[in-house]
């Protein structure tokens, strides 16, 4: 029993530190084996063979058009905001009010609804996205297209890891290993979040017995952090490469949807920084109470 007890602060920042010397012990002997094996020949020859990228299809288009950048900019502000509502959800002890649609059904929290009501939109803006994907072409850079995919991948890991970096032009195509990720967080995860989180939910068909024993909600409660944490993780990462490999192309590529090193990109990209930080400080329930009360009754308890 005494293991159940919370962690006092102590406590925490042992962990929080033990974990950390331990991160980095094991980052630092993967990367002392992978510059040992890059040195190797039939390693060198595999990175020749395989330089961690592989062409795109011909009919694949080249470059970012803008709507790939404000479907990323609006994914990432609701995704902030989905982040800090779930993580409010999850601490509100006494909500400071409700919401119950006019329909009637369940009364809510404002919270749970501001975070119901941003899910549907970033649902909606990924729909968008995922068409355009297809509609466009552009899904080629984001969907494996060859099994040089695979080789490729472990040859961009073990770039990275040897502190060799792969020089890459994501102008035109992404590294193998960026590839993996954005198509993990794109096909998986962001799916694994929507099915989780409307199993969750009142929205999801509970009479149907199959459907409900099929998917337990036991299942669902266990994934919906773990992928909050995967979201978390992989933006951390991500930005910290964004940052690392060329910084203002980049931001140019995403914020400005142009492929040169002038400053557009990172100025745009402060900008959308300004509205997230302003729609993050706005998201409390005396703002979010007049909006939730023109879908449905807001009550104070
Ligand atoms: C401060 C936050 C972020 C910054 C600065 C940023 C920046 C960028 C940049 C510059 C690219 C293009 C990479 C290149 O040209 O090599 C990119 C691509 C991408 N980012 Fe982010 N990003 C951020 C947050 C996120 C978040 C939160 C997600 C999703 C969870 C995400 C998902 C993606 C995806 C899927 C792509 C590939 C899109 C495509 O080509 O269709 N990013 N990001």
């Amino acid at each position: 029993m005494r293991l159940l007890t919370p962690l006092t602060r102590k406590q925490w920042a042992g962990t929080a530190g033990v974990t950390f010397i331990a991160l980095l012990i094991g980052a630092t002997i993967a990367v002392v084996i992978a510059r040992w094996l890059v040195g190797l020949e039939p390693v060198e020859e595999f990175l020749t063979r395989y330089p961690g990228e592989y062409e795109l299809p011909e009919s694949a288009p080249t470059g970012f058009p803008a709507w790939v950048g404000w479907q990323h900019f609006f994914n990432m502000f609701f995704l902030f905001l989905i982040i800090r509502t779930g993580i409010q959800v999850n601490q509100e002890r006494r909500p400071q009010g409700y919401w119950t649609s006019k329909r009637g059904g369940k009364k809510i929290s404002l919270t749970l609804w501001i975070h119901l009501v941003l899910d549907l939109l970033w649902i909606i803006n990924g729909a968008v996205f995922v068409i355009l994907l297809f509609a466009t072409g552009q899904w080629m850079r984001v969907v494996p297209t060859s099994w040089e995919f695979f080789p490729n991948a472990v040859s961009a890991g073990l770039q990275y890891l040897s502190l060799d970096w792969p020089t890459h032009n994501s102008w035109v195509n992404y590294n193998s290993l960026q590839e993996l990720f954005y198509f993990l967080t794109v096909f998986i995860a962001a799916p694994l979040a929507i099915i989780t989180g409307l199993r969750l939910s009142q929205y999801w068909p509970r009479k149907n017995k199959a459907l409900s024993n099929a998917f337990p909600i036991g299942l669902a409660r266990k994934l919906h952090f773990p992928v909050m944490i995967y979201f978390v993780v992989f933006t951390v990462i991500h930005v910290i490469l964004v940052f690392a490999t060329g910084a203002l192309r980049n931001l140019n590529h995403m914020y400005a949807a142009q492929d040169s090193t002038n400053w557009t990109g990172f100025v745009l990209f402060v900008l959308s920084l300004i509205v997230i930080v302003a729609a993050f400080v706005a998201v409390r329930p005396s703002l979010v109470a007049p909006v939730a009360q023109k879908f449905g009754d807001v009550t104070a308890r």
